[in-house]
């Protein structure tokens, strides 16, 4: 689906930064470390195009990616967010960044979707209800997507699963379906790419 060139834009730390709203644009939500730039370089199949790290905090700004799409079919901006919950962090620091994360969920009349990533192995914490409320008042309808399914056995999945979906039933903006992925190992990554082409 994704046949043409990706490719790193900006990188943006205000709104007067961002690029022309002017194609529709998905984002990649996640606690620190949670796999948001690994999914995004696995989703372009492009190794290092988002920069992964196992430093939590390492993604500062906004990211934006161009998504190269086949000809006469309209092109996305992926966007990496910067982690939250990310323990060391100075007060300060988090203070901006959820200012322009608020900003960013209402400024943007293209963005579509927004996928809140979630490791497979921990489940919904806090601060992912967090966002997600930030969400629902935001109207920005989200999707939970599951990290690192490689690190979870076959039978501890469902009760994951499960956990995930108690804590949406709550959420006004949550879209119900879930996607369970790896970027190591490629689970899930071809559901994903889907969704995001088909989305109008
Ligand atoms: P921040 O930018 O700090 O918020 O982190 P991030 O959410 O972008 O996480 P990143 O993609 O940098 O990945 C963090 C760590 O998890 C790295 O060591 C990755 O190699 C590892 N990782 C990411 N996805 C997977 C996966 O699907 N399976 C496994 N086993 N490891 C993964
Ligand atoms: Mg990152």
């Amino acid at each position: 689906l994704f046949a043409g060139p990706c490719d790193f834009l900006k990188g943006v730390v205000a709104m007067d930064g961002m690029p022309p709203a002017d194609r529709l644009e998905v984002c990649f939500a996640g606690r620190s470390n949670v796999g948001k730039s690994s999914l995004i370089n696995a989703l372009t199949g492009r190794k290092s195009l988002a920069r992964a790290s196992n430093t939590p905090g390492r993604t500062q700004e906004i990211n934006f990616f161009e998504l190269g799409l086949p000809e006469n079919s309209t092109e996305r901006y992926l966007v990496d967010l910067p982690g939250y919950g990310y323990a060391n962090a100075p007060i300060p620091v988090v203070e901006k960044w959820q200012r322009l994360l608020k900003q960013y969920l209402s400024g943007r009349p293209n963005l579509r979707r927004a996928f809140v990533l979630i490791d497979a192995r921990h489940g919904v914490k806090p601060v992912d209800e967090e966002i997600m409320s930030l969400l629902d008042s935001s109207a920005v309808t989200f999707q939970c997507v599951l990290t690192k399914a490689d690190k979870v056995k076959e039978k501890d999945r469902a009760s994951i699963l499960d956990q995930v979906r108690g804590k949406l039933a709550k959420h006004p903006a949550a879209y119900p379906e879930l996607i369970l992925t790896s970027s190591e190992k490629g689970d899930g990554i071809e559901t994903l790419r889907a969704t995001i082409a088909t989305l109008t």
